[in-house]
Parts: C-alpha cells; structure tokens; sequence
C-alpha cells in the first residue's frame, strides 16, 4: 500500500469497520474510503466467532481496497471491553552531559523505561501514554524535545490487554490475509475521534456508546487520564424491547431506530406504533410512549454507570469538558438530555466525526476516524526503525496528543 496510507480496524459488536486516510497538511487528515459490514462476530471487546470476524473483516477490507484501488497488508486495529486495563507508570533518564538539549530520542527511552514495569504473565501491554514529563523536577512539561537539562522523568498511563483476547484478535486479522500493524485502545481513539484540543486540555470524559458495551474516556492536561468499559449499549436496548414487547429482535431493532426516543416525556401521549408480536399475523397499535419508556430506563441506567464510572476515577473534578457523547447508541434523539437529568453536575454534548467530502457522515465513526488520526499524528513513533518488526516490539507511545 502507498506508505502515505494509514488503514483502521474497528471490530463493532454489531459492525466491522475499515478506514483509510492519509495525512494531509500539518495536523490534518483526509478520509479515503470507508466501509462497515455487520458482524456478529465479537461481543464486548472479545472474540465470539473467529470465523465469522475473520470473514467481516475480509470483506470489509475488500470494499475499501477498491475504494482506494490499493492493497492493504496491514492494518491498525483497535482493542476494547473489560479486560483492557490502564495503570500508571513513570520513566527515568539521566542526560550525558548534563545540560544538554534533550532529543527525540530521550522522550523515546524515558517511555520505554516507564513500560519496564512487572505485570501478570497472562496480561501485555499495548500502549504506554505520557501524561507529564518533568525536566529537572519542573513538573508539567508537555514537549521537552530541545530543553537543556540533566533528568528527564516521565508519568505514564500504561494500558495492558489479556494476551489471549488480543492473541484471537491478531488471528482473526491474519485468517483474513492481513497482518496488524499496531493495536491501539478504543476509548482513547473514540475521543481523538471527536473531541476538540481544548476539551482535552480542559478535562473531559468522552462516552462511546455501542453495540454491547460503553466505554469511557477521561481527558486531562491534554492526555488519557482513565478508560473503563461498560458491558452494557445500544444491543442492550433493544433486546428490552424484544422481550418486554415480546417481538422478534429484527422488529424491536426497527421500533428502535424509526419511532425510538431516550426520553418519554418528549413523546405525545396520542401518538402510536405499529408493533408486529411473535405469533401474531399482523401488526397492531401501540403507544409509542409505552416504547419509549423501556428505553429510557435502559438509557438511565447506562448514564447511572457512566456516573459510577467517572466518581471511580475520581477526576469528576476535573472536567468542565464535561461528557461527550458518541457511538451508534447515542443517536437515539435525547440521549444528551437523559445524561444531563442523570448527571446534572456535568455538560453534555453529541458529537459525531466529519468523514470529509469524499464519504457521508454515518453514526458509529469515532473509533476509526480517531485510530486514524492517532496513527497519523504518531506516525513516526508507529513505524519501525529497522524492517519489519512485529507490533509488539515496537514502541507503543504517543506525543503528538500532547501537542495538538
Ligand atoms: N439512528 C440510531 N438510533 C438509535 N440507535 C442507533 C442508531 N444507529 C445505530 N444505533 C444503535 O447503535 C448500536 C451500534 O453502535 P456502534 O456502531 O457504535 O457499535 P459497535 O461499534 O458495533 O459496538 P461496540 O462499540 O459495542 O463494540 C446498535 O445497538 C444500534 O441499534
Ligand atoms: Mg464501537
């Protein structure tokens, strides 16, 4: 593939997506071709099918190398649920001589020392995040590449997966010819995906609501701060519907996506379904608030969690960002005002990636336009020094977040 390319994976619970962009001026990117097949292949993070993935991701990639007339060999792959862990870490180098201006190739040392930390034999690490470094006990520093100085210290967020789930995930992209160039975390893609430079700085949490989970993001100073992944979302939803309503899924999924509101009281008491029960020959009326109830304590629940999640990490102080909303679950209408009932303490906003002028905006985008945009700002980071090393030896790090 032309090496300006960039190709993303996002494996949905309920769509594989294939993304390819290039870089384009200083910080921007433009979006080549995008394609989604359904997949029901992977369930909250994990591999379900491997089979069934594979094939998704065969036929996705397809799509997209007629899209860009290119080959794909490798692709970026992002990685979530509830095995995903962050834990923090810091790095140390002494500089030879003293007082010297410190390289790119220091900030790369200070985070590799930061990864040599001990974890379970069953667990890997698949990024290491600088969220502070500090030159000489100055704290707060977000570039030291060409500050003179004797130490340079690094605070990491350092998030580690199950070797085995990323193990089935790699399988599944090589069963599909391909081989992954690097994995990279979901909820941390999601928020490069949609969140303003500001909003980072300013603290926020960026709230990625799919299939069958939600995860959750927390930005502060400009980098990750805390992720987590809830294993509730908009698959949730409807299968209330399917068996409250007692209808097949294919019709609860429908009643969802065409007469669906997060909150009932916007609803007109007046207005009415038509809902298609198993067993029964045809359709019959219904309220359509009725429907909309169930989803609401569906979606108060996922906002209650979210909740739960940010006092966890106890940055809930820290974001005048506030949340933002994304995902394929978030584009039930009022699903910001149910988030702002639940946790009124916090802004709230929807937002969705601009796919540029070659493709149509469609819902569900965050994560492989923000593994993109990850890629392409990192870029030198993400490619080897020498050959072709697997992506586990290579340096899995991130500056340019910092300066954005
Ligand atoms: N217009 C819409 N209104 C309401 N819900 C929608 C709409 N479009 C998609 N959804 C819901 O969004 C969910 C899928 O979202 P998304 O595509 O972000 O998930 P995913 O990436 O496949 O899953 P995950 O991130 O959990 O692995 C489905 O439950 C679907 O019903
Ligand atoms: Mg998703």
């Amino acid at each position: 593939m032309n090496s300006d390319l960039v190709a993303v994976l996002d494996l949905g619970s309920t769509k594989v997506t294939c993304l390819v962009a290039s870089a384009d001026g200083a910080d921007g990117m433009t979006i080549d071709a995008v394609a989604s097949v359904p997949c029901k292949g992977m369930r909250r993070g994990q591999v379900a099918d491997m089979s069934e993935v594979s094939r998704a991701i065969a036929d996705v990639v397809r799509r997209v190398e007629l899209g860009v007339e290119e080959d794909i060999e490798s692709l970026v792959v992002g990685v979530s649920g509830a095995h995903i862990e962050g834990i923090s870490s810091q790095g140390y180098k002494p500089i030879v001589p003293a007082g010297r201006k410190l390289t790119h190739q220091d900030v790369l040392e200070v985070i590799n020392h930061s990864r040599s930390v001990t974890i379970p034999a069953d667990r890997e690490q698949i990024q290491s995040l600088p969220r502070e470094f500090r030159v000489d006990g100055q704290r707060n520093v977000h570039k030291p590449v060409g500050m003179p100085g004797s130490k340079l210290e690094v605070l990491t967020y350092i998030a580690t997966g199950q070797s085995s789930s990323l193990q089935n995930i790699e399988q599944c992209v090589n069963g599909a010819g391909k081989r992954v160039e690097q994995m990279l975390i979901q909820s941390l893609a999601s928020g490069v995906g949609v969140l303003t430079p500001e909003e980072m700085d300013l603290g926020v949490a960026v709230v990625d609501i799919g299939g069958s989970t939600t995860d959750v993001a927390i930005f502060v100073n400009g980098s990750i701060a805390f992720s987590a992944s809830i294993p509730v979302g908009g698959i949730a939803v409807s299968s209330d519907l399917s068996q409250l309503l007692k209808t097949s899924p294919e019709e609860a999924e429908r009643l969802k996506l065409e007469s669906g509101s997060a909150l009932a009281k916007l609803v007109d008491d007046k207005d009415s379904v038509e809902v298609l029960q198993l067993g029964q020959p045809s359709a019959r009326p219904m309220q359509r608030k009725v429907l909309c109830e169930i989803i609401q304590s569906r979606m108060k629940e996922i906002a209650k969690l979210v909740g739960k999640q940010i006092d966890l990490s106890n940055l809930g102080a820290l974001l005048p960002g506030g949340i933002v909303l994304t995902g394929g679950g978030s584009a039930l209408p009022a699903t910001d005002q149910v988030f702002t009932d639940v946790l009124p303490r916090f802004k709230v906003r929807i937002a969705e990636p601009s796919l540029g002028k070659k493709v149509p905006k469609q819902v569900g985008m965050a994560t492989a336009v923000g593994l993109a945009s990850f890629t392409i700002q990192c870029f030198d980071e993400l490619t080897p020094a020498e050959g072709e090393l697997p992506w586990r030896d290579r340096v899995k790090s991130l500056f340019s977040i910092l300066s954005r």
